[in-house]
């Protein structure tokens, strides 16, 4: 097998209230990950408008996820900050995974199921092909690890499926072509830590997403102190006090997501946090984990506030990780052109 280098991709989606699930699922470990990896981090605009969006929130959209990364911690200098469509090989790459994965492949994907609903026949073909681009963003950096929350392990298992066909599909010219006996590298998700699938705070056993019509259900990274504090005092809990083990948090999804988070903010695992909390009432823990939070948070969303302010900084720090996406993508994409047989300029 080729060797490939360690290196990290991930995105997010410009569509809007960006929450605590995003940040504990998925930017906590792309600032966790740049001490040990070289690593690419991405605002999927393209991915954003397989749902229509209103092209001046989609701009604002845009910066905000690039200030949250900055904020949160990851360094733009050091590593790859961009947003997708400046760079054009996500989408061809896409046009040849669209010609490499299989109709009941993305058939079977439970995220276009859950987004089309019923109305199948309305969604766009974008939503249906959506995971041939993300397997795209992926590969065309040759990423070996990408973190992300556990909501999307059947895409990443997808993009694995589509490096393995095209490996398979195309081994003779991969050879010939002096790459070795695997083009694509296959990728491993990171889905680690206590708050993989950070729940709702008005149902916990519904995700926390950006489109619950609820914003109580959610706590979004650009919240105020107050905003982050009423939406904890609100939160849906159960009667009971909280168990000294993770054990007794089962069949209490509230429990269990609350614990979860203040286990996730302050970096201990959730056996720590109920040795500490166990037998407290909510009326002891909310408060406790509503001043975690806003110490953990508040930063963010203030450094936010001051990017965001800023859009011609955000806009030039976009650009240039555009610019050095770009040398590395288009190397890959001149190896998968050489390997499926279309002739360029060399
Ligand atoms: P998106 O924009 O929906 O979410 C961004 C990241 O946040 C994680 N996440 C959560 N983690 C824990 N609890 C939650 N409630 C929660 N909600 C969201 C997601 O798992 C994700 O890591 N398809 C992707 C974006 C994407 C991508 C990629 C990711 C496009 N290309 C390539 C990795 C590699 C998405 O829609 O994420």
């Amino acid at each position: 097998m080729t060797e490939f280098k360690p290196r990290v991709f991930s995105g997010v989606q410009p569509t809007g209230n960006l929450h605590l699930g995003n940040y504990l699922g998925a930017i906590v470990n792309f600032v966790a990950l740049q001490k040990t990896h070289e690593c690419v981090y991405c605002v999927v605009d393209m991915h954003a408008i397989t749902v229509w969006q209103d092209p001046a929130e989609l701009t604002g959209n845009i910066r905000e996820v690039t200030a949250a990364f900055l904020a949160a911690g990851v360094d733009p200098k050091a590593h790859i900050v961009f947003n997708q469509s400046q760079v054009s090989v996500h989408a061809e790459l896409a046009w040849v995974f669209n010609c490499v994965a299989r109709m009941g492949w993305l058939s079977r994907m439970t995220q276009f199921k859950e987004k089309a609903g019923k109305d199948r026949e309305n969604a766009s073909v974008g939503l249906f092909a959506y995971p041939n681009l993300m397997a795209a963003d992926i590969l065309a950096y040759l990423a070996t690890h990408v973190p992300v929350g556990d909501d999307q392990k059947q895409h990443l298992e997808l993009a694995r499926d589509i490096a393995i066909k095209f490996n398979n599909d195309f081994s003779e010219s991969i050879v010939a072509n002096g790459f070795g006996d695997a083009f694509f590298p296959v990728t491993e998700p990171l889905i680690t830590g206590p708050a993989t699938r950070v729940m709702s705070l008005r149902d916990g056993t519904k995700k926390m997403s950006k489109s619950d019509p609820s914003d109580y259900s959610r706590i979004a990274l650009a919240d105020d102190a107050d905003g982050i504090a009423q939406k904890i005092r609100k939160a849906k809990t159960d009667p009971e006090p909280l168990p000294s083990e993770p054990g007794g948090l089962k069949g209490r999804p509230e429990a269990d997501n609350l614990v979860g988070i203040y286990a996730a903010l302050s970096g201990r695992p959730k056996e720590s946090v109920l040795a500490e909390f166990g037998g407290s009432q909510f009326s002891v823990f909310k408060p406790a984990l509503a001043e975690l939070a806003v110490e953990k948070l508040s930063p963010i969303a203030n450094e936010m506030r001051r990017l965001i302010a800023d859009p011609a900084y955000i806009d030039s720090v976009l650009v240039d990780g555009a610019d050095r996406a770009r040398v590395i993508a288009d190397r890959t994409m001149a190896g998968v052109k050489d390997v499926v047989g279309f002739i360029r300029r060399k």
